[in-house]
């Protein structure tokens, strides 16, 4: 049988992405009763660039699911000296039961997913970071319910990977997505035509606008990502002059829902694109955010061993 991979966050159809949000609850209320990894089996967590959630939440919870977490940053590996992704793959998949990886280019993910034999996780690309967009709706799901038909206000970058993920993951579970962000950074037309078509079918919608007013009035989640994106440092672009005025700042909640979430995936500079007071005030989700990461992960590795075996 053919893996499943999730290199996308439509990879999963809206179903299947309620179906590992499902499981993510049940295990976060048991969270040492489902070993699918017993063995112990092992999965590949390949970093090419920085990380400290991923990292931890994959190594603990696929020791929580029974197996072995192999960390493995590039620099100490062949990759780093040349050797292809294909001739990876054919290593890692005699021996792995899953392989996750952080890296740059989404061509990357999509040629070892094309080898695999086993299920790829993209752990974080330039253009996508959908195990991330999991973790925030099930602290949507958490927090207000069922996210179909809610409203998302993103501030900031929307060129990211964050962005594109508000897109592709909150239109399939039905969300109404607005994405605000200077004009010199708006998403990629590719992933914003995917999106479109999918709200069509999931009654989400999409909506890109430059106004920061317009898109956070009434909306029942705010969020935002670091204006500087890994990989992104040395770009010599002003970001700073660019998102003057996207700010998530105590304004903007103040025009939110009053039960109105505010969500970032983290690492967050205060006084940047969020405000210390709302990122520590309230309303923030943040911190449940960022632990819910272990539990959809569990359950998506859970969830792609059971379909593609
Ligand atoms: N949110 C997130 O992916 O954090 P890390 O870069 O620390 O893994
Ligand atoms: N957009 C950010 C997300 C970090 C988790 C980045 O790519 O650095």
């Amino acid at each position: 049988m053919r893996p499943r991979h999730f290199i996308a966050d439509d990879d999963l159809t809206p179903q299947e992405q309620e179906e590992v949000l499902s499981t993510a609850l049940r295990m976060k209320g048991d969270r040492f009763a489902f070993r699918p990894l017993d063995g112990p089996r092992t999965v590949a967590v390949l970093f090419d660039k920085h990380s400290t959630r991923t990292r931890v939440s994959f190594a603990i919870g696929i020791a929580e699911l029974g197996g072995h977490p192999l960390v493995l940053d590039r620099d100490t590996t062949q990759m780093a000296r040349g050797e292809s992704v294909e001739d990876t793959a054919r290593v890692l998949d005699r021996q792995c039961a899953a392989i996750v990886w952080r890296t740059f280019g989404q061509d990357l993910l999509e040629r070892m997913a094309g080898l695999s034999a086993v299920p790829v996780i993209n752990a974080l690309s330039d253009l996508l970071h959908p195990c991330q967009m999991l973790a925030d709706l099930l602290t949507v799901r958490e927090r207000l319910g069922s996210p179909a038909g809610r409203t998302l206000a993103y501030l900031g970058d929307s060129n990211n990977n964050m962005a594109h993920s508000y897109l592709l993951g909150g239109v399939n579970a039905g969300m109404h997505v607005r994405i605000c962000g200077p004009a010199a950074y708006q998403p990629d037309p590719g992933i914003v035509e995917r999106s479109r078509e999918l709200a069509a079918r999931t009654g989400g919608s999409v909506t890109l606008t430059g106004d920061p007013v317009a898109a956070v009035t009434g909306a029942d989640v705010l969020a935002t990502d670091t204006w500087v994106s890994l990989g992104m440092e040395n770009d010599g672009r002003d970001r700073e002059t660019a998102f003057k005025g996207y700010q998530i700042d105590r304004d903007a909640l103040a025009a939110a829902a009053p039960h109105a979430i505010v969500l970032h995936c983290l690492p967050a500079y205060r006084g940047k694109e969020i405000e210390a007071e709302v990122l520590d005030g309230p309303q923030s989700a943040v911190w449940d955010e960022a632990e819910n990461r272990l539990h959809v992960q569990k359950a998506l590795i859970a969830w792609l061993l059971a379909k593609g075996e």
